[in-house]
């Protein structure tokens, strides 16, 4: 009896359509900042064509019948695509006890945020944060964060595990404290290195994850932990160095005090090799011309975070001092959550034009934005991958819904501009407004 021939693929087998996402978007060609035309770095398509392939972008383009020809296109009418939003600096342990009341770093640090952690020595506890803090960054349009675990090394261990299962690219590490700190909180003698180093053997470059050795600051490190920290470091090429600076008066004082040797706050992190590329310094508020100078030369990075510093107090952080020039220095936007009380780009961006005002200065919109793509993809050396749409880019979006709210409706129709409709969204817009965020292609949100 004849055999019939066997199907040319059986139908589980068949690929999936090519897929793209249609609507308006936009993304960065270059650094507004420095940019004689800043308004000119901004790319726009009123409506574009994204075309998604293995998790990366295949191609973007005008909208046309043609193009789409073949694809499952998902349409955002009455949307902007955005590179998917990249927070420079933020603590995931203290989500349980963001808005703490009526404290300065130092005091905030003892009384509220010192008992938080410790409750991550219990590895579900730590799981679970890890759980809801990985969907609440997706809910807010973040696909990529530089995170602080706490000195225990299953706070990073879940916190990976967690970043691994959803393939978001996500940079983390566990705290490193030897002193001034809760001795529940201290690493013993030596330890806090060792397990660094079996986190990066266990984490740094497998999927999307990607390790930072965090050193808390220099208050709670001795100058041998500093040193040993910028060993690890330096072994270990690829990986991030994270770290608090010059954030508040008080700490500068102590932090004087403890290094009397060095010249300036920066120096104690100089001194013990911890600066350079990949280095993502958190805050920088006070920092001095001649601190400004050595960031731009060793091409370390400042985590601008002024949800955190209006909450804690902390000061006024010079966004154009940072950029000046001829020694820019690279610059990205952190929530710092638990000190910053949100994990909303759109909202930590409308905190950044306040604070720019406290500075008789005023962040554009198109800056901004930047900041939140872009800028935080080259503070974080990663530039090639995510950051902006582009073809070979990491699919990492966000779908801004500008007619989120009867509000926001109301006052995008009184727009004349997409400055000014990126500026509507950062003044008034939250996590009503992310209709979706996508993950390597994926839709993870929305
Ligand atoms: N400096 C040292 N630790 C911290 C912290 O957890 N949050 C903030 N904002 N500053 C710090
Ligand atoms: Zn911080």
């Amino acid at each position: 009896m004849a055999t019939r021939n066997p199907p040319a693929q059986a139908p589980q087998q068949q690929a999936r359509p090519a897929r793209a996402l249609r609507g308006a978007a936009i993304s960065f060609r270059a650094d507004p900042f420095l940019a004689e035309d800043p308004a000119a770095t901004l790319r726009h398509w009123p409506d574009a064509l994204i075309r998604l392939e293995g998790g990366r972008i295949a191609s973007i383009g005008d909208y046309s019948a043609e193009a789409a020809a073949g694809l499952a296109v998902t349409h955002y009418p009455d949307a902007l695509i955005c590179p998917g939003f990249i927070d420079t600096h933020v603590h995931y342990p203290q989500l349980p006890m963001v808005g703490a009341y009526g404290e300065g770093l130092l005091e905030w640090l003892e009384r509220y945020t010192f008992p938080a952690e410790m409750a991550f020595a219990d590895a579900a506890h730590a799981a679970r944060v890890a759980r809801v803090f990985l969907r609440a960054l997706l809910a807010a349009g973040t696909t990529t964060a530089a995170v602080y675990g706490t000195v225990h090394a299953a706070s990073a261990e879940a916190f990976f595990a967690e970043s691994a299962r959803l393939n978001t690219r996500m940079i983390a590490g566990k705290v490193l404290m030897d002193r001034n700190a809760p001795a529940a909180l201290l690493d013993p003698p030596g330890g806090g290195i060792d397990e660094s180093a079996a986190l990066i053997e266990r984490w740094h470059g497998r999927g999307r994850q990607l390790y930072a050795v965090t050193p808390r600051f220099a208050p709670t490190s001795s100058p041998a932990q500093l040193a040993a920290a910028g060993r690890l470091w330096r072994e270990h090429p690829g990986t991030y160095l994270q770290t608090h600076l010059s954030e508040s008066p008080p700490e500068l004082a102590w932090v004087r005090e403890l290094f009397p040797e060095a010249e300036d706050y920066l120096d104690v992190y100089h001194r013990a090799g911890l600066t350079g590329r990949r280095a993502v310094f958190g805050h920088g508020v006070h920092l001095s011309e001649a601190e400004f100078c050595r960031c731009h030369a060793t091409g370390s990075a400042l985590a601008h975070c002024p949800s955190s510093n209006l909450f804690l107090g902390s000061g006024a952080f010079r966004l154009p001092e940072a950029k000046r020039r001829d020694r820019p220095v690279r610059v990205g936007l952190g929530s710092d959550v638990g000190a910053g009380t949100s994990l909303s780009t759109l909202r930590t961006l409308g905190d950044a034009y306040k604070v720019s005002r406290l500075n008789g200065t005023r962040l554009s919109a198109v800056q901004a934005f930047w900041l939140a793509t872009r800028g935080g993809a080259e503070a974080l050396d990663l530039e090639d991958r995510i950051g902006s749409l582009e073809p070979g880019m990491e699919a990492d979006l966000v779908v801004l819904d500008l007619k989120a709210t009867p509000l926001l409706e109301m006052r995008m129709a009184a727009c004349g501009s997409l400055a000014e409709q990126l500026f509507a969204l950062m003044t008034l817009a939250d996590d009503r407004s992310i209709r979706a965020t996508y993950v390597a292609g994926e839709r993870l949100h929305g």
